[in-house]
């Protein structure tokens, strides 16, 4: 490549959870530069360029923020593809790729149909040179077809088209994105070109200390990026799985946690006990990294890798079991609330959420369900269920069906009412406060509440004569 290239047009493919708040930050730091994100989805880009804050597709703390500072003036969102990448000296790739539902490797390779799409538009409309960056969480030698479609360009073009491929993982968490981005543990760039992996550096190094930007190979990195996430997600079936044992000897999980974390070369993050991981990656991660150790023959290392998915399966389908089992051993037409539908706080994002399960697990037993959360929709929620919701206050007319019926709840005072059991399955801030002294009024005694992320107050809960169980906790055996 040529040496002097400065990066002065950016496109990222992609507008969702990565790329929208990924580019709207390098806008904001590296305001000399031009950066076009451009989809397919032609509702996500006009949601995007909306003047209407709570029309963007992405709920992000500080997000509305900086879009606000730099939509118009270096950052840009389109669905014109062929132009974005015909301006580009550098493409993101930043497209979905989800678990392949059919075909070979189906229910657990990741499908990189997108990447290959991505890749022929930029073999195509590229000019030049071009530096093609993956920004999505890719298989492990993704980069080679990636490569392989644009050499073939390269050849066609008599060499006026050239490459260069880095592997630049994201490692923003959902809730927190806009400060992953601004102040990374580290950034990690992997390529075999010095010269690009130099100039991807340089962007970073805006806002980034050049000491936390990692160069590696390309596949070190594409394997490091699905190895962090499988490394988090098996933390969090430890723990689930020592919280488990915990509710039987008497010993309490957030006790546990902060003594084994209090040892340094454990660290006390990510040891909090739940419903079990959810989300968009690591599922989805850890069902890749074991179809390529199946892959490459090594049945023990997918196994071992399969076994913390299977953790987490379980620790979503005792959720309803225990809440059953507390109820008198049936649900059927009673009220429950439901505390959260999101996979965690401060995103209004529901896939592979473990609300989904513990919902369709009680609507299965007959519960009739308020569902409650501060950022999803009643119509995402519908989305999801694939069950439209029902008002279910004439309990005649319920007495007389067979059908399943959610109701959406605006507030928690709202879903309290006459409900028979309160579930807690997201760690809003909105739930640590309430006023259970005024709320317990209004649920039919005996009730119970189930706090599936120790985020309650046991005292206030028990003063106000509510059953209250905490998930992990064996305190009270
Ligand atoms: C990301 C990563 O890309 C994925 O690998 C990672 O593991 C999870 O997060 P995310 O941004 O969350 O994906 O996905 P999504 O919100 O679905 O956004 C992807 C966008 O790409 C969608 O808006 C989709 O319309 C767009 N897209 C997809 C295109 O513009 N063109 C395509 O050919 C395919
Ligand atoms: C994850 C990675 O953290 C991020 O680096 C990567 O780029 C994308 O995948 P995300 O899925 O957005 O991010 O959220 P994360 O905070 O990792 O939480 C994942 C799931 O684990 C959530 O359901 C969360 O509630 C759960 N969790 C997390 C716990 O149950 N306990 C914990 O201690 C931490």
């Amino acid at each position: 490549m040529k040496s002097n290239l400065k990066i002065r047009n950016v496109c990222c493919i992609g507008a969702g959870y990565v790329g929208g708040p990924t580019m709207a930050v390098f806008a904001d730091k590296c305001p000399n530069i031009k950066f076009v994100v451009v989809d397919k989805n032609k509702d996500r880009i006009n949601g995007w360029n909306s003047e209407n804050a709570k029309s963007l597709p992405v709920f992000e703390p500080g997000l509305e923020k900086i879009i606000r500072k730099t939509r118009g003036e270096n950052l840009f969102f389109t669905s014109d593809l062929q132009q974005s990448i015909s301006n580009a000296d550098m493409v993101f790739i930043s497209v979905n790729t989800p678990t392949k539902e059919k075909g070979l490797g189906a229910g657990q390779a990741s499908d990189i149909k997108w990447v290959e799409v991505s890749a022929r538009e930029i073999a195509k409309n590229a000019k030049g040179f071009t530096i093609v960056v993956e920004k999505s969480t890719m298989p492990v030698r993704t980069a080679e077809t990636i490569k392989d479609i644009l050499s073939a360009a390269e050849i066609n073009s008599y060499k006026t088209k050239s490459f260069s491929v880095l592997s630049n993982p994201e490692f923003l968490a959902e809730g927190t994105a806009i400060n992953d981005l601004e102040n990374p543990d580290r950034v990690l760039i992997g390529g075999d070109d010095k010269d690009s992996i130099d100039l991807l550096s340089s962007l970073y190094a805006n806002w980034v200390n050049p000491e936390k930007i990692i160069k590696t190979n390309l596949w070190s990195s594409e394997l490091s990026k699905l190895a962090a996430n499988a490394f988090l997600a098996q933390r969090i079936s430890s723990i689930n799985s020592i919280g488990a044992l915990c509710e039987l000897t008497g010993a309490n999980i957030s006790e546990v946690a902060h003594a084994i974390g209090a040892d340094t070369r454990i660290g006390n993050k990510f040891l909090n006990a739940g419903p079990g991981f959810g989300g968009s990656c690591f599922r989805k991660d850890l069902l890749n990294l074991a179809y390529l150790s199946r892959h490459f023959g090594l049945p023990e290392v997918a196994n071992y890798w399969e076994s913390v998915i299977d953790l987490n399966n379980w620790q979503r389908d005792r959720i309803s079991k225990v809440v059953v089992e507390k109820l008198f051993g049936t649900v059927s037409g009673k009220v429950i609330s439901i505390f959260g539908f999101s996979f965690k706080a401060n995103t209004n994002d529901t896939r592979d959420s473990p609300s989904i399960k513990v919902v369709q697990d009680l609507l299965e037993e007959g519960a009739l369900l308020y569902i409650h959360d501060p950022k999803v929709t009643a119509s995402q929620i519908e989305e999801v269920l694939k069950i439209k919701q029902n008002c279910f206050t004439d309990k005649d007319f319920i007495q007389k069906t067979e059908n399943a019926y959610w109701q959406y709840s605006k507030s928690v005072r709202e879903s309290l009412i006459n409900s028979d059991a309160a579930i807690f399955l997201t760690d809003w801030e909105d739930y640590k406060n309430i006023d259970w002294n005024s709320l317990s009024k209004l649920m039919r005694v005996p009730a119970w509440i189930f706090d599936c992320r120790a985020i309650l107050s046991r005292e206030s809960i028990v003063e106000a004569k509510l059953n209250y169980w905490r998930l992990g906790d064996g305190s009270n055996i």
